[in-house]
């Protein structure tokens, strides 16, 4: 069937089967590479990344369901000025070891804190709890995420 839906601002119609996953259909049909594929069951996070702005994990969402949706998922926010600071900061911090878990950390931080810029700390951990690290500990990703907090600027 057809699929008709926007990633990272451009239109894309695809060819796909009703069971595939969102997840499967970005990564494997389409190369897009910062969505991980970890427990495919929704626990993880490693393939967060926005439907109409708003968080999901890709593995539990069907590709028919996207149909006339917007995606955005890192390679869309690269030149994204708070996705630049969250970047910086994680690299600043020390928030990135394997690495694998880092995309949908980010996208998780960019969405925290573009819905409030000046988060406390336990809002971060709230804003990363379905995000799963297995090397950090996680302390360097909140300070890293209070620190790109830190560089928006006042309204
Ligand atoms: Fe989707 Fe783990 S792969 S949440
Ligand atoms: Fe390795 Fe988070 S840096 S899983």
């Amino acid at each position: 069937m057809n699929i008709n839906f926007e990633l990272n601002g451009e239109p894309v119609t695809i060819d796909a089967q009703p069971n595939i996953t969102l997840l499967d259909l970005l990564r494997d049909e389409l190369g897009v590479k910062s969505l991980k594929k970890g427990c495919e069951q929704g626990e993880c996070g490693a393939c967060t990344l926005l439907i109409n702005g708003a968080l999901n994990t890709s593995c539990l969402v069907l590709a028919p369901q996207i149909e006339g949706k917007h995606i955005t998922t890192l390679e869309g926010l690269e030149h994204n000025s708070l996705m630049i600071d969250l970047r910086e900061s994680f690299i600043e911090n020390g928030a990135v070891q394997c690495g694998f878990c880092t995309p949908g950390m980010l996208i998780s931080a960019y969405a925290l804190l573009r819905d409030n810029p000046h988060p406390s700390e336990m809002e971060v951990k709230r804003g990363i709890e379905g995000n799963i690290c297995r090397c950090t500990g996680y302390t360097k990703i909140i300070e890293a995420i209070l620190d790109a907090a830190e560089r928006i600027a006042p309204e």
